[in-house]
């Protein structure tokens, strides 16, 4: 669907807010917390975004935006070529990151920009009543997005790793000591996300909840396989600083992708020969012991072809 940009924002040192609106006639379909959209920044480029806004609120989407400095096209594009009255093409919310809303308690969790979707939880839960705390990390005070917006909630604690005196999550005791039953949510960096999963395997009575930016492994570039193209016939060779996709693309292939990242699930492939290295967040360990599907953006393979339904 189409949506225009209406604000743009600064809301920290690297990372600015955009709101869109709906065109004239049109309504934004309802999102729940925890929600983001896919935005197609330019043929071929789509990147997701966590909607940081009150659910509640009906007549804007808010992203925040942090501009990588590794960016592979996405943020860069965000930060130095959307103005405000552009048309963007987005997809409905979709939402891999619930909200268990009936939670006894909840505790919220982010580092940097991982705000985006915690911040939505911590307006619904703000608005629900219900026991909650939420825990925001940031490098520095600077550096922090919606920090004010943050700071006004009295259930929120935020901490400053890299300022002096700036305090430090324990984030093993916050863990520890939240009450039997309670759901704990985690957005930020790969390795906040890996602490969190250690600290919650002490936590059986929990139930721990992630939500990641770019995935825990690094994509599958090493090449050195044959693609085989079983519906169309073709034979494709993966070369070395190749990805899947990238191969694929090269040779002409119209294959579906979004985060190329292994996190989204769009680029999912049937294999019907040959065994994937896997190395996506999307598919459980039982989808990549079974070997019926790939992500092709980042996955790799172990056999000398690889037999695909493409
Ligand atoms: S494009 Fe998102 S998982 Fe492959």
């Amino acid at each position: 669907m189409q949506v225009r940009l209406r604000a743009m924002r600064y809301e920290a040192e690297g990372a600015n807010s955009y709101e869109l609106e709906a065109l004239p006639g049109a309504s934004l379909p309802p999102f729940t917390a925890g929600a983001h959209i896919d935005v197609t920044l330019a043929p071929g480029l789509t990147r997701s975004y966590s909607l940081a806004n009150n659910p509640a609120e009906r007549s804007r989407y808010r992203l925040g935006v942090l501009l990588e400095t590794e960016s592979r096209g996405g943020s860069r594009h965000v930060h130095e070529r959307w103005r405000v009255g552009d048309i963007l093409e987005v997809t409905p919310p979709i939402n891999d990151f619930p909200l268990h809303a009936r939670a006894a308690h909840s505790v919220l969790i982010a580092g940097g920009i991982g705000i985006t979707p915690i911040l939505a939880m911590a307006e619904e839960l703000a608005a629900s009543g219900r026991s909650w705390t939420m825990h925001y990390v940031c490098r520095t005070r600077a550096r922090a997005a919606f920090l004010e917006r943050v700071e006004a909630f009295p259930e929120a604690a935020v901490y400053f790793d890299a300022e002096p005196g700036g305090g430090a999550l324990d984030l093993a005791g916050l863990i520890g000591r939240a009450p039997a039953g309670s759901h704990l949510y985690c957005c930020g960096p790969a390795g906040l996300l890996a602490a969190f999963e250690t600290a919650m395997q002490a936590r059986p009575d929990c139930a721990g909840h992630i939500e990641r930016f770019a995935s825990a492994e690094t994509p599958a570039a090493q090449g050195g396989f044959r693609l085989i193209l079983r519906r169309s016939g073709r034979t494709i060779d993966v070369l070395p600083g190749q990805t899947m996709l990238d191969a694929l693309l090269d040779a002409g292939v119209d294959a579906a992708f979004a985060c190329t990242n292994g996190i989204c699930g769009t680029c999912e492939t049937k294999v019907l020969a040959g065994v994937p290295d896997h190395r996506d967040d999307f598919l459980t360990d039982a989808e990549k012991a079974a070997n019926a599907k790939v992500m092709v953006c980042c996955s790799g393979a172990r056999t000398p072809t690889l037999e695909l339904d493409l």
